[in-house]
């Protein structure tokens, strides 16, 4: 069976259905979008189209998700965009590290829209390069995405020979993964420093605890400004006193939050939770 067509009222339906879920807007310049992601789930379901197939993810709790792990664009690397990085490293964890005064010091972690979980496993080699001795610390990752099939291969820390070489030097992938066949696998140590869960940004956030630095990187670009709004106000609830926020290199807060103060440190932007907070 080819991939049908889709007509603008199916395209109608299933964009309201994917904002429902998952607060991603699908405007009408989508359409190809919609078919060529879910057009071979018509097929693989043996729906009549697009509209029985919104009809079935209504009721069936499995096909919603494959909707939501077709639909999301899980685009990431590791260290990508290198700059939120360095900043994370020279910047932000040292600023942190001075304000611990006890004998096991903590750092709380969340990346909230961790996808494959490249962002995750960049985060804990840059702990493991700067603090060399982990053992003193207690350090808490948590990643969380909505599409299961990011958060199962996330926990699973193993990744194609096209993933690994995105972002990573040679030294780091031989260092930091171990090869089983043509699947390079993170080492247990940093797996062992990463909890992954699946959750959606929409809804109530489940009890996560409060963090000191929060990645909220290039996932907020897929909602409308209403959902944005009141996605920054519940992260800037999340954070510590002194916490940290870092979004996207193409995202900003302006007009879209007033909880965060703008920082610059070498030309590299990061949010910190403002005072009166
Ligand atoms: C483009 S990736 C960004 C991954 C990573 N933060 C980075 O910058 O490389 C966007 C991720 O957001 C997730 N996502 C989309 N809508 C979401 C929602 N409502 N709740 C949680 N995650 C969502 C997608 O599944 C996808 O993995």
């Amino acid at each position: 069976m080819t991939i049908p067509k889709i007509k603008a009222d199916e395209f109608t339906c299933l964009a309201a259905y994917v904002y429902d879920i998952s607060g991603i807007v699908l405007d009408d310049s989508k359409g190809y979008l919609i078919e060529s992601r879910l057009g071979p789930l018509v097929v693989e379901l043996d729906c009549r189209d697009y509209l029985v197939l919104c009809e079935l993810a209504r009721t069936d709790a499995r096909v919603r998700g494959r909707i939501v792990d077709a639909i999301s664009t899980n685009e990431t690397s590791f260290f990508r965009d290198a700059a939120p990085f360095e900043l994370f490293k020279h910047k932000i964890v040292p600023d942190h590290i001075d304000r611990q005064n006890g004998p096991s010091p903590t750092l709380n972690i969340w990346s909230a829209a961790s996808s494959t979980g490249q962002e995750v496993y960049s985060i804990a080699i840059t702990l493991k390069e700067l603090l060399v001795d982990l053992s003193p610390w207690r350090i808490r990752i948590v990643g969380t995405d909505i599409s299961e099939a990011a958060v199962a291969q996330a926990s699973a820390g193993r990744y194609n020979q096209i993933e690994i070489q995105r972002g990573l030097t040679d030294d780091k992938r031989h260092q930091y993964f171990e090869i089983q066949g043509n699947v390079w696998c993170i080492q247990d140590e940093l797996r062992a420093m990463a909890r992954f869960q699946q959750f959606n940004l929409l809804s109530e956030f489940p009890p996560l605890g409060k963090f000191d630095i929060i990645f909220c990187r290039n996932v907020a670009i897929y909602f409308d400004i209403e959902t944005r709004m009141a996605l920054f106000d519940r992260i800037a609830n999340q954070l510590n006193r002194n916490g940290v926020l870092l979004i996207g290199s193409t995202e900003s807060l302006l007009g879209i939050s007033d909880r965060f103060s703008r920082q610059e440190y070498h030309n590299s932007v990061y949010y910190s939770l403002r005072e009166d907070q």
